[in-house]
């Protein structure tokens, strides 16, 4: 799905508009939702031509798509990556053409460094400790001792934040919690509500004492919550759940008891990507990863904080 979204104004050099080919990842999740916004409008406002296309979560869709920014000659090509690997090729192709890549929100493996030029995004593996870190304090303020059973939602398969979060997330387990922490059940539910619905109602049936859900985003967290009303139980207490993005729903949940804390993700990426765009644009050094701020919330700062969210 393609559309072009061109800006109306010059850009702020007042010379040939930039055109920026951005391949994004789908419609998975509110979080996209809120980052494929971002980007429509701050192109909008730097002035720029967007050829702006949805990969829907599949990685043949988003080759082709750069394949077509290039054939295009766009000025400079951007794309939130689906999965890490597999890019090796069609960077290639957009480094042989000349045009400059710049990653969001995800990384890419690549045998070569030089095939992107940097990754405007968050720090994935980070914020699996911050879950990790966040849930000591939601397990102490319930009062749950001993024999933590852990389920975890996993975003897409091969997906950076998904590889990243249980990655950090495990860091911090086996540190800290060997005795009493244990993961019973991990499985993908694909970023989506209808996904965490799913495998948390397999996730009951096998394992109906779980304790704790970690969800790798809100979403999948709101769709396991279904699941957990429907097998007649409490979420927020009878499991306690930690999930990642901060989105406006997520809040509404965690506002009404039903999800303890959340890591923020923040998808507001856009004006920093047109920044970054400009300046390698015009020929200027970035640094190789620009990391995104972000902050920990616990159900107590819900209410106030919810007015507030931006996304
Ligand atoms: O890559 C960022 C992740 O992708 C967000 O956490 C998730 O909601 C989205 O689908």
């Amino acid at each position: 799905k393609e559309d072009d979204s061109a800006g109306d104004s010059a850009g702020s050099g007042g010379g040939k508009k930039i055109t920026l080919g951005f391949s994004q990842v789908g419609s998975e999740s509110g979080w996209r939702t809120a980052n494929s916004e971002s980007v429509k409008s701050a192109a909008k406002e730097a002035g720029y031509t967007l050829k702006f296309s949805d990969a829907q979560q599949k990685q043949e869709n988003q080759i082709s798509a750069i394949r077509n920014y290039i054939a295009q000659k766009v000025d400079v090509i951007a794309f939130s990556p689906v999965v890490v690997t597999g890019w090796d090729a069609v960077l290639k192709e957009a480094k042989a053409a000349k045009i400059p890549v710049v990653l969001t929100d995800r990384s890419v493996e690549t045998s070569d460094d030089s095939l992107y030029v940097t990754l405007v995004g968050s720090d994935f593996t980070d914020e699996g400790r911050r879950a990790a870190k966040i849930l000591e304090k939601v397990i102490e303020k319930a009062g749950l001792k001993g024999n933590v059973k852990i389920a975890q939602l996993e975003g897409t398969t091969g997906a950076a934040p998904a590889i990243e979060r249980a990655k950090g997330f495990k860091e911090v387990m086996d540190a800290e919690h060997k005795d009493d922490w244990k993961i019973v059940v991990s499985q993908t539910g694909d970023f989506t509500r209808a996904g965490g619905k799913q495998v948390m109602a397999a996730f009951l049936q096998s394992n109906p004492d779980i304790n704790v859900l970690f969800a790798h985003n809100d979403d999948m967290a709101i769709g396991a919550i279904q699941s957990i009303e429907a097998a007649g139980k409490k979420p927020g207490k009878d499991i306690l759940i930690v999930s990642i993005d901060g989105v406006k729903d997520g809040f509404v949940a965690m506002s009404e008891g039903k999800i303890n804390a959340i890591v923020e993700c923040n998808p507001l990426l856009g004006p920093q990507l047109m920044e970054v765009v400009k300046t390698v644009h015009d020929g200027g050094t970035v640094e190789r990863w620009i990391k995104t701020k972000e902050g920990d919330f616990m159900q107590d700062q819900a209410k106030a904080a919810l007015p507030t969210r931006k996304y």
